[in-house]
């Protein structure tokens, strides 16, 4: 951003010293001929744009030798205009139809590579995985991950390495299956009497979306924090949906995407982003006093002896002996929070709305 913005403050410059010595040199040519026709207040802040547009396209052609073909991309905007915000798996197969195995967009001031051949994403995910191992943050992503000291948006490296094996062993292993699995097997036999036993299910129907809702963070919360919400109006279950469903709604907002690909529109966004750590601080918060420290006193009142009996405490277990910070412990929460809860939500719902909308499938799958 620094660097566009000393690009257009020295075109600016130029501009001004250009009209100047124009006025210096012809003080006649500038009130006669064509220019006499465009007021020079236009003229003027035009002309570091214009400036800028023909230097990006002269940059652009030289560094180009060395980048994948790709759709004709504009000055400022790249190829956003032509894909929009709609850049689906569909829309990139097509277009790899007609630029290739590897294609390049430019959205904004960013290059995106785009693969879509089986041996090269072998070599993007696999082969050459240390070289891709970071996601890339945004602007609003560095707000919700605190610069990366999550585990998800991690730069890849030591730390990024020690994140993952602490988190391994209390969420990602056999072990962990075979102990949790009648826990989640209850959580599921609750929703069925649930629905069997409740009068109203009957008469008025039921979104079953909600009480999934309840499942979902039940299994979850008891896998993190030996912790279950009682029903759907537990406030602190309203509150852990309502903290959970907004940051996804801001983090995946489309509304964000001018500033974000366009450095220098960044300005414009401090109302969104302001938005952004506001909720990111009442999230953190709220796991925080009522889930983390409700952890660290059990731990606490066991003394030395503590028993590692959750997700959670294995993680504090960890930042107890030195291997990670407290924000890291923060930031693994919010992380489980969106990979865990939120994709497999999303994942209900959209198997559900298949249902719904293609009511004979189940039955011809099962015959
Ligand atoms: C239907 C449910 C789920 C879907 C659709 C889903 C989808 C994904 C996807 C697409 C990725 C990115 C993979 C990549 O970048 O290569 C991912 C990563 C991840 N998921 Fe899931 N996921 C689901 C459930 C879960 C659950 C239940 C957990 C935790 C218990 C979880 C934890 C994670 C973590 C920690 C990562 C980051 C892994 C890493 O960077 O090393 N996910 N998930």
């Amino acid at each position: 951003m620094a660097h566009s913005a000393t690009k257009s403050m020295f075109f600016t410059l130029l501009a001004v010293a250009f009209v100047s010595c124009m006025k210096f040199a012809c003080p006649n040519y500038l009130s006669t001929a064509r220019f006499s026709q465009l007021p020079l207040s236009i003229i003027l802040p035009l002309l570091p744009l214009i400036l800028y547009f023909l230097t990006s396209i002269v940059a652009r052609s030289s560094a180009s030798k060395n980048l994948p073909p790709g759709p004709v991309s504009y000055p400022l905007f790249g190829n956003w205009l032509q894909v929009g915000n709609d850049l689906n798996h569909r829309l990139l197969a097509s277009l790899s139809q007609t630029y290739g195995a590897v294609f390049l967009l430019k959205l904004g001031s960013k290059n995106l590579a785009v693969v879509s051949d089986p041996e090269l994403a072998n070599q993007v995910l696999h082969a050459q995985g240390v070289e891709f191992g970071s996601r890339p943050r945004n602007v609003v992503f560095d707000i919700f991950t605190g610069g990366g000291q999550d585990m998800v948006f991690t730069v890849y490296g030591e730390h990024w390495r020690k994140m993952r094996r602490i988190m391994t062993l209390p969420f990602f292993t056999n072990k962990v299956v075979n102990q949790y699995s009648n826990s989640w097997e209850q959580e599921m036999d609750l929703v069925v009497e649930d629905i069997k036993d409740n009068e109203k299910v009957r008469t008025e129907g039921i979104v079953i979306r909600k009480r999934l809702q309840l499942m979902l963070y039940n299994i979850m919360y008891r896998m993190m924090f030996d912790a279950r919400f009682q029903s759907q109006e537990d406030p602190l279950f309203v509150q852990a949906t309502r903290f959970n469903s907004e940051r996804s709604r801001l983090a995946q907002s489309f509304e964000y995407n001018y500033g974000d690909f366009i450095p220098w529109l960044r300005p414009f966004l401090r109302g969104y982003l302001n938005k952004c750590r506001d909720l990111q601080q009442r999230r953190l918060a709220f796991f925080n006093s009522y889930f983390i420290e409700e952890r660290r006193k059990t731990m606490a009142s066991n003394g030395e002896k503590h028993k590692i009996s959750c997700a959670m405490d294995h993680i504090i277990h960890a930042q107890m002996k030195g291997e990670i910070s407290e924000e890291n412990v923060l930031y693994i929460v919010e992380n489980i929070n969106v990979a865990a809860i939120e994709t497999t939500l999303w994942s209900m719902e959209w198997a559900i709305a298949e249902l719904v909308n293609h009511p004979t499938v189940p039955g011809e799958d099962q015959r």
